[in-house]
């Protein structure tokens, strides 16, 4: 018995079992057993709307029950916590309802498809907190420790005031026109397309490394391949082609200027047509005194530039972030023995599961998330009109 054992449990079901469930799974597994958790998470329920395939599913990633309704593990008494893994039309509507019955929520990015639907829910939340309901958004690359640590050192007052943001998530899983619709590509599913879907992640971070907001954004969206064969079958990033076709119906490319209130300038670009870009997701931070860069396809590498060195060595220097005062860091390897994607998803347990335990609420919150779909929307405002948009506060 680990120690995590002893402690009250943590009983848990999750919505979804596809690319999300199965990185919160592992996650919801792994984290008990690397770290010292103050409850221990039971993975009582795994919810899918076709028993046959939830059921395998269940027993591939380890959850102890099924249910083909959502709306049952919200009814159920040994549940304490839904984690939401579906796609975005579904979040307000389950999130809502866990919290009104008093589950813990952690509902994956973006919090919603629409302003009204994520204000919904930042309300929803900041009841539910008053009764020690928490909520959390899964904008888990706030948790990736090379991030964390940069965190760290703007908030040291390292790179000093904040010049400069230049935030890129590039990724060409649809670059090929032949490459099946999916979920992803339905605005009435995923609200929009890079722009939410990645774009989403590279704003949260870019604010989350500068503790700064945007206020202003100037965006243009795009979308290169109007009409696509229909999906036999898909899951997360892939999937097949059937002989029918259909529209796309969101942006393939999104970009926007930013002023962040805090006064620094912002470059913002998303896309799933960078060819030979995987899952680039990439940040530089210029600021008075020094400059910071990352990319996640070299995830255990921070890049930092101290404009204190002498000038003869000067320089970008390399920290490999896999050292045990590195954040979440000790918990694992020896120093170079480096993290992986799924890492940040057991981080994200860690901080949620810490969190509940100690009554404080976890971050990114609902009102986070909201504030990350006001920027989206504003974005796509401004390229409708082709002109500056406030972001309303
Ligand atoms: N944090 C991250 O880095 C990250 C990465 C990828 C996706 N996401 C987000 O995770 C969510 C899911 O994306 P995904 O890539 O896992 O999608 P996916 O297509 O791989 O899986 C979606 C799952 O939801 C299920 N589902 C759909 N509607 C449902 C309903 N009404 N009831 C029950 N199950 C339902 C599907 O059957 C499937 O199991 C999205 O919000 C997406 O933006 C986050």
């Amino acid at each position: 018995m680990t120690d995590n054992e002893k402690q009250p449990p943590l009983r848990v079901a999750m919505v979804g079992y596809a690319f999300m469930g199965a990185a919160h799974s592992q996650a919801w597994r792994t984290a008990p057993r690397m770290f010292d958790l103050p409850l221990a998470p039971e993975m009582t329920a795994l919810v899918g709307r076709d028993e046959h395939r939830v059921t395998n599913a269940a027993q591939r990633l380890g959850w102890a029950s099924v249910e083909t309704d959502w709306r049952r593990v919200v009814e159920r008494d040994d549940i304490d916590l839904i984690d939401i893994c579906t796609p975005g039309d579904t979040h307000a509507e389950i999130a809502i309802a866990a919290l009104e019955a008093g589950k813990h929520v952690l509902c994956e990015k973006p919090l919603a498809n629409s302003v009204a639907e994520a204000e919904q829910m930042a309300a929803t939340a900041s009841r539910a907190r008053e009764h020690g309901v928490r909520s959390m958004v899964g904008f888990t690359y706030r948790r990736v420790p090379a991030i964390a640590l940069g965190k760290r050192l703007v908030e040291q007052g390292r790179i000093g005031e904040v010049r400069h943001v230049r935030a890129q998530y590039l990724q060409d899983w649809i670059a090929d026109p032949e490459a099946p619709l999916s979920w992803r590509l339905d605005k009435e599913k995923a609200g929009s397309g890079a722009l939410g879907d990645i774009g989403a992640h590279a704003l949260d971070l870019a604010q989350y490394l500068t503790s700064d907001t945007v206020v202003d954004v100037a965006g243009s969206l795009r979308t290169f391949v109007t009409e696509r064969p229909v999906a036999r079958d898909h899951s997360g990033l892939s999937g097949t082609a059937s002989s029918e076709r259909g529209p796309v119906t969101v942006d393939d490319a999104a970009s926007f200027l930013a002023h962040f209130a805090g006064g620094a300038m912002g470059v913002f670009e998303a896309t799933r047509f960078a060819t030979g870009r995987k899952n680039a997701l990439r940040l530089e931070v210029n600021g008075s005194r020094g400059s910071l860069a990352f990319d996640f396809e070299d995830m255990n590498v921070l890049e930092f530039y101290d404009g204190a060195d002498s000038s003869d060595t000067a320089g970008f220097r390399r920290i490999l972030a896999t050292e045990p005062d590195h954040p979440y860091v000790a918990a694992w390897w020896p120093p170079g023995h480096g993290l992986g994607y799924e890492h940040g998803f057991s981080h994200q347990v860690v901080d949620l599961v810490r969190a509940i335990a100690d009554g404080t609420d976890p971050a990114p919150s609902f009102a986070d998330g909201l504030q990350v779909q006001r920027v989206l929307e504003a974005v796509e405002i401004s390229s409708a009109a082709r002109g500056w948009q406030t972001v309303p506060a």
